[in-house]
């Protein structure tokens, strides 16, 4: 990988924050947090390793952002509260001690939430029963119960709570960026997609409405954390309970999406997809990274999806990506950056690593 990682080692930009390079490491949740989401010293001891290891911008996890129906998983770690947030400081610390970016990415698990000690039953956009199954390796199991869809004052305090989390994740705990999880079947992708979303009101229609949820969470984050906090927001087609949905409407579906959320004034949009250099539809061309790239020009945009191998990184910087982001490579090569940088094999990665429960394992810290 190392001449064509060659561009990978450059600086990059995002809203004015500087990165020493273009390697990212993707948000993975990893359900090790205390019981009362506070994150831990092994979580600082786990994110440090990337950042020693040579990546420019680590995301954490998906972070619960309210104490109502926010948290998807037991063990999960939250920033609702000012005890919550002080527990990521050491953790932020860590990864800037040795010279990385770092960004909250902030999560509301809706109707697919399968572990919360606060409340019982789900809330979604509407009254659908969620496709798939609950994930062992965080503890679910068996189908998904129909949510209650969700009334004005909740949408309100959903909103409040993303805005709010936001702000103690800069101010508290010291993150440099927020990052909105607006993919992979949670919440705000609920309101994104026409199967769950089944709404007449000012959240559902249209491909441009069903952004509507994305929009205003956006703007209240924006709105909380000022205009020099890089502030962008992750995208898909596949969720972990449906993994091969594609968005029917194809490539005005992608226009409608990204030019929203551009619009919007979103400083990055993360977009991710199971081979992300692939055609995004059947029968197609353009990958979701050159969607993105071609209907939200000016934007900082961040690819990932199977790019640990040389050629497909190269692929979708190619079709316009500024940033690569690493999941499953990163866990199996935490010094991915300087593994490349002296052309050093990379490890393949093993799936017993987050078996039976995907938790942060003693043999990853010793990696
Ligand atoms: C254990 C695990 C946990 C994940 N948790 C999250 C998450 O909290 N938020 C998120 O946006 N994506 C999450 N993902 C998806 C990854 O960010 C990434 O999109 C996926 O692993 C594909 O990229 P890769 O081929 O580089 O691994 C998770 C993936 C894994 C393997």
């Amino acid at each position: 990988m190392s001449t064509s990682a060659g561009p990978l080692f450059t600086a990059a930009d995002i809203n004015g924050l500087s990165l020493r390079n273009r390697f990212a490491v993707a948000p993975m949740t990893r359900v090790s947090a205390n019981e009362d989401g506070t994150a831990t010293e092994r979580m600082a001891r786990y994110y440090e390793r990337f950042a020693r290891g040579g990546f420019g911008l680590l995301i954490t996890e998906g972070i619960y952002t309210d104490q109502a129906f926010a948290q998807g998983y037991r063990d999960q770690p939250g920033i609702t509260d000012a005890a919550q947030a002080r527990a990521w400081r050491p953790v932020v610390k860590a990864a800037h001690r040795h010279g990385a970016r770092f960004f909250a990415q902030l999560m509301h698990a809706g109707a697919i939430s399968q572990g919360n000690r606060f409340r019982d039953g789900t809330v979604g956009p509407s009254a659908v029963q969620p496709l798939g199954s609950q994930m062992e390796f965080y503890y679910g199991r068996g189908a998904y119960p129909a949510p209650s869809a969700m009334t004005d004052g909740q949408i309100a305090e959903v909103i409040d709570g993303f805005a709010t989390s936001a702000e103690r994740a800069v101010a508290i705990a010291g993150f440099d960026g927020i990052e909105i999880h607006g993919a992979n079947g949670y919440l705000i992708d609920q309101f994104l997609t026409e199967h769950t979303n089944r709404r007449s009101d000012r959240w559902g229609g249209g491909a441009r409405a069903r952004a509507a949820f994305a929009v205003a969470v956006f703007k209240a984050v924006r709105a909380k954390v000022g205009g020099n906090v890089p502030v962008g927001i992750r995208i898909s087609q596949g969720k972990v309970n449906d993994f091969s949905h594609k968005w029917a409407g194809r490539n005005r579906d992608a226009e409608a999406v990204f030019a929203t959320l551009a619009d919007a004034g979103v400083d990055y949009i993360h977009v991710t997809d199971h081979e992300a250099w692939k055609p995004a539809f059947e029968g197609g061309h353009d990958s979701l990274v050159a969607l993105a790239r071609r209907f939200a020009p000016n934007l900082a945009l961040i690819a990932n999806g199977g790019l640990h191998d040389a050629s497909r990184a190269q692929e979708v910087v190619e079709a316009g990506a500024d940033i690569v982001a690493f999941g499953k490579g990163a866990l199996a090569n935490p010094d991915l950056p300087n593994r490349i940088g002296a052309v050093r094999e990379l490890i393949p990665f093993d799936p017993a690593l987050l078996g039976p429960i995907a938790d942060i394992k003693a043999q990853e810290l010793a990696l």
